[in-house]
């Protein structure tokens, strides 16, 4: 993958506190600082997508050194494995690995219960797992632009889908999906990425209008 052409960019992410009220003003879609900081942490367990490597890779280490329970996900068992080994290195959290393309619904339903059932329950939803592409509109295959799309965007939602209803079940979660500023930057070159990202950023704005709650009381605050 090439992601030179997106380097210098900040990550984005937003976090989704589950729950049943409307966010008081319209575009508070990223969880403040506060809140955050905030986050009872404890004996919490969390899914991240696509981390054998990169981001997802440093944020699966970050909360499995945060005392969290970690199952990491992407296509390549070999590399689950290896990563998982790595990070079971620290005395804190613990990490299971599983394989799931999420591009594949039934793959993503087996990731989440697998998880729900090993570590007793999905807290917090990473969406990590992307892909770049970087040609022209005439340069780029039906093929290539419906792989950015449903890695990027419906991966997001079969995963979304999936652990929303065993978080509300257990009283709430974290959802976090990774986006880019490509998402709110149009570049020539990256219509497909373009387009994956600025979806990715109206359907976690959409979703967190859904299941956000303020609430600072609520038993995962
Ligand atoms: N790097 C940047 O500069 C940058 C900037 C802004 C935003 N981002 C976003 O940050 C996220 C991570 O980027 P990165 O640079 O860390 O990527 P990366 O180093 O290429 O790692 C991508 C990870 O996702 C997995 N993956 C890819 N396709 C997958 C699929 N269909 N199903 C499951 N797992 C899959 C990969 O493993 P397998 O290939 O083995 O499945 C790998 O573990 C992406 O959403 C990206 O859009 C990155």
């Amino acid at each position: 993958m090439i992601w030179s052409a997106v380097a210098s960019e900040a990550r984005h992410r937003f976090g989704l506190f589950l729950g049943h009220s409307k966010p008081k003003r319209r575009r508070r879609f990223a969880l403040p600082a506060h809140s955050i900081n905030k986050m009872n942490l404890k004996d919490k367990s969390a899914i991240v997508t696509g981390a054998t490597k990169g981001i997802g890779r440093a944020i699966a280490a970050a909360l499995v050194g945060e005392g969290i329970s970690v199952c990491i996900s992407a296509r390549n068992q070999g590399e689950i494995d290896a990563a998982v080994q790595e990070l079971n290195r620290s005395d804190h959290g613990k990490a299971i690995g599983f394989v799931c393309d999420v591009r594949d619904y039934d793959q993503v339903k087996a990731l989440i219960d697998h998880a729900a059932k090993e570590l007793g329950g999905v807290d917090i939803l990473i969406n990590n797992a992307g892909i770049g592409m970087f040609e022209t509109v005439a340069e780029t295959s039906p093929e290539d632009f419906r792989e950015v799309l449903e890695t990027n965007l419906f991966g997001v939602f079969y995963c979304c889908h999936e652990a929303i209803p065993q978080m509300k079940r257990s009283g709430g979660g974290y959802i976090i999906n990774i986006s880019s500023l490509a998402g709110v930057n149009a570049h020539p070159r990256m219509a497909a990425y373009n387009a994956s990202k600025f979806g990715l950023n109206g359907f976690s704005e959409a979703l967190m209008q859904e299941v956000y709650v303020a609430d600072q009381t609520h038993p995962t605050s």
